[in-house]
Formats: structure tokens, C-alpha cells, sequence
């Protein structure tokens, strides 16, 4: 009896360290993945979170913080891809430098008895080259270091997900490990996929690049599936980028809930629901605005924004100015050139009659300013699904121009 009470306390015990060890360290490094073209305006959302400015290198911005920053980097930017912590960076000249160097870290701090653990990874101008043999590498490693902490012969994996990122750039391999899950752009309003949608981290970008703000009209005439108005409707009233949406780690054991607690609390106090907005969408697809309505009532902004089905050559709203950001047809996919044509010459039909509104616009189209008749005060080269595009800018003084 007296050895059936030790072996259960004994058990008991390494259970309890088994479940205890989870626990992630108060300070971290925290690397944010961004879109090219995107930076500045990242940098510009993370000085108004209260974090120092931090420099992008190689569409990425790393910056030392706390777990609560990571919680609310999650949930409030609007223009981040991913936030990962970042957990080494050394040399990786063989395979044995990179199992040694990620078997260095402490991923029993991170990673659950049962979590799964996935892993993908880019090798970029290094020796290492194989991405697949870096992959089952990283992860034997992992494995290695969780089998030997835990005291079992084999990963379970039946648990919540851990999902690693390598990167391997000129022999340099930075182990990351992603917080957000899917990512950011993926606000989850967006059920139903429309014509060519924009990705919502894109739209928020270009509106913040845009000279709009809460007090001022909004209008986009190629709607869509309702990306950039929902998105401008968001950023008017203040609601969090990834309000509504789980992250990777809300599942993870050792990440404490309280720091996602009270990013939302925070978050929810900032909103101003009650704010009086104009925001305007429209598209000649009788379907597309339907499904944009149907995304901002998902999205929690019904009654918030005002859609109708119009040709944009027809667009008019009643205000004497305002902010456009859209993002028309590039004559590519469902639309051919000429049709894309026939859109950026109704634009601009639209945009003499709404007398003083800026107007920014993002296409591949290399000849916009020849079609739509009229010289930009600014460009600037963006990526629209890896599209090579510019951002036109068209500001409300006219005379400028
Ligand atoms: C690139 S998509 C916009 C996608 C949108 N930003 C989104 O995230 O779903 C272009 C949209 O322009 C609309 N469109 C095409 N010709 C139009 C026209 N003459 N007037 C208004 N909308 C038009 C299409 O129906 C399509 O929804």
C-alpha cells in the first residue's frame, strides 16, 4: 500500500513539473513581419502603442518587450503580418549548428507536454539551402530538447498548436515562433471571398497613408467585398485591427491570460462606437455589395456604413469633401484592360463633380495617370498579392496639380 501511495506521489509530482514547466519569460523579443511598402506606417502604429521606433530590416521590425506588448501588438495593429517571438539567432553553417543552436533553447518554457509542434522556414543565399531537411532538423532538435525535459521517449503532440518559423539569410538562422497563428489580415469578418478582395492589412495601410480621419467623408467606389470601407469604419471608430479574433496564443498554457485580458479590456475602453461617421461604398455588382453589407454586419458596423450599387461613372455623395481610397479593377483578372479603362475614366467623371476630395488609388496599371487624365501629387511602389503596383495620391487642393 505504503509503495502504491509513493509511486502515485511520485507520478503526481512529475506530472505537476511536467504541466509547471510551461512558462513563458517576462521579456522577450518581438519580431513583427510586414508587408514591403508598409513599414513606415507599421512604425507609425507602434509609436502610437507606446513602443520605441525600431528599424524594418528585411520586412521585419524586432523590438524588445513584454508579453503584454506581444498581446497587444496582436490585437491592436493594423498593418503587422505576423508577431513572433523571437527566441536565437546564431550561425548555421551545417546541420549539426543548427540542431545544436535550436536545442539551445529553452522550448519546455514554451511549448506544453502535448503541444504539436510545427515547423516551416526559408533558407535565403546560405550553405544550408534545403528547406525540407532544415525542417525535419529544427524539428528533431525541438523534439530532442522537449523529450529529454519531459522524461518521455516520444512527442505526444495531441495538443494546441506551436507553430516555428526558421529563417536562414547568409548563414544566419533566426528561430521565431508565431503568436498571432493565421495571420493578422485575417480579421474574420470576411467569410465569403469576393472579386480580387484586397488583404485587410493592405487596405488599413493605405488608408493610414491616406489623409483621412474620423471627422471627414469617406468613399469607395469599387467596393468590393467591403474591405477598405469595414476597414476605415474600424479605424473611425477606434476598434482594435484583430478585435473579434483568437491568436496561437490564447491556446498556450504557459502564455498567462491575464495579458490578453487586459489588452482587451484596454482596447474595448478605446472604442467610440458612438462616433458619427460617413463612410460611403458602392460597386456596380449587385452581389458584391450585398456581400459587403453582409461582412460589416459581421464585423459588428451595421448601420455604420452606407452601400449602394452604382457605376462609378454615377458615384456622387453629398458632401463637398472627403477622403477616396480605393482599390478599382487593374484589367488583369475578371476585368480586361479596356474595362479597367472604362472604370479609372468614370473615376474620374465622379471625381470632378465631388469638388474638393482627395482620391487615392492602387493599381498595377502603369498608364493610370494617362487614362484617368490627371498628374498625381505623389506616388509611391507598393505590392498588392505580390503585384507590383503604385499607391496614386491625389490631394483635396486642386490647385496643386
Ligand atoms: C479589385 S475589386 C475590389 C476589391 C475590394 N477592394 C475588396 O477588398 O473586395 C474591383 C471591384 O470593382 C467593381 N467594378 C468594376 N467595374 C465597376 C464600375 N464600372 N463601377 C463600380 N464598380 C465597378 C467590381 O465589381 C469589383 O468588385
Amino acid at each position: 500500500m505504503r509503495k502504491l501511495v509513493g509511486f502515485t506521489i511520485k507520478i503526481f509530482n512529475l506530472m505537476n513539473r511536467m504541466i509547471n514547466k510551461v512558462d513563458f519569460p517576462e521579456k522577450v523579443d518581438i519580431t513583427l513581419s510586414v508587408a514591403s511598402g508598409v513599414e513606415s506606417v507599421l512604425k507609425k502604429e507602434l509609436l502610437r502603442l507606446g513602443y520605441p521606433s525600431a528599424p524594418a530590416v528585411n520586412g521585419a521590425i524586432t523590438f524588445s518587450g513584454d508579453l503584454s506588448a506581444v498581446a497587444r501588438c496582436n490585437l491592436n495593429l493594423r498593418t503587422a503580418d505576423r508577431v513572433y517571438i523571437k527566441l536565437a539567432e546564431f550561425t548555421a553553417l551545417t546541420f549539426d549548428d543548427l540542431f545544436d543552436g535550436v536545442k539551445e533553447i529553452e522550448w519546455e518554457r514554451y511549448i506544453d507536454i502535448n503541444g504539436r509542434v510545427l515547423v516551416n522556414g526559408k533558407c535565403v543565399k546560405s550553405k544550408l539551402f534545403s528547406i525540407s531537411d532544415c525542417q525535419k532538423i529544427v524539428k528533431k532538435s525541438i523534439a530532442t530538447r522537449l523529450c529529454s525535459q519531459y522524461k518521455i521517449s516520444r512527442l505526444v503532440e495531441s495538443g494546441n498548436e506551436y507553430s516555428i518559423e526558421f529563417s536562414i539569410f547568409k548563414d544566419v538562422a533566426t528561430i521565431l515562433l508565431n503568436t498571432s497563428g493565421a495571420g493578422l489580415h485575417k480579421r474574420g469578418y470576411r467569410d465569403l471571398v469576393g472579386i480580387a478582395p484586397i488583404k485587410e492589412t493592405l487596405a488599413s495601410a493605405l488608408l493610414l497613408m491616406s489623409d483621412y480621419y474620423y471627422q471627414k467623408p469617406f468613399l469607395d467606389p469599387f467596393c468590393g467585398s467591403g474591405t477598405m470601407a469595414i476597414e476605415c469604419a474600424k479605424i473611425a471608430l477606434n476598434i482594435a485591427g484583430g478585435m473579434g479574433r483568437n491568436f496561437a496564443f490564447n491556446d498556450w498554457k504557459g502564455f498567462d491570460k491575464k495579458y490578453f485580458d487586459l489588452a482587451l479590456t484596454e482596447a474595448l475602453d478605446n472604442e467610440k462606437r458612438d462616433r458619427k461617421v460617413e463612410i460611403f461604398a458602392s460597386d456596380i455588382d449587385k452581389k458584391a455589395v450585398s456581400l459587403a453589407t453582409r461582412h460589416a454586419e459581421r464585423a459588428g458596423l451595421k448601420g455604420k456604413i452606407q452601400f449602394s450599387r452604382c457605376d462609378v461613372k454615377d458615384v456622387y455623395v453629398p458632401f463637398k469633401d472627403g477622403t477616396i481610397v480605393t482599390n478599382p479593377p487593374y484589367g488583369e483578372r475578371v476585368y480586361d484592360k479596356l474595362e479597367a479603362e472604362e472604370c479609372y475614366k468614370g473615376l474620374r467623371k465622379s471625381f470632378d463633380k465631388l469638388d474638393n476630395w482627395s482620391l487615392f488609388l492602387i493599381t498595377s496599371e502603369k498608364r493610370f495617370e494617362k487614362i484617368f487624365g490627371k498628374k498625381c501629387d505623389r506616388e509611391r511602389k507598393m505590392y498588392n498579392s505580390n503585384k507590383e503596383c503604385r499607391f496614386y495620391y491625389y490631394y483635396k487642393d486642386r490647385e496643386k496639380n
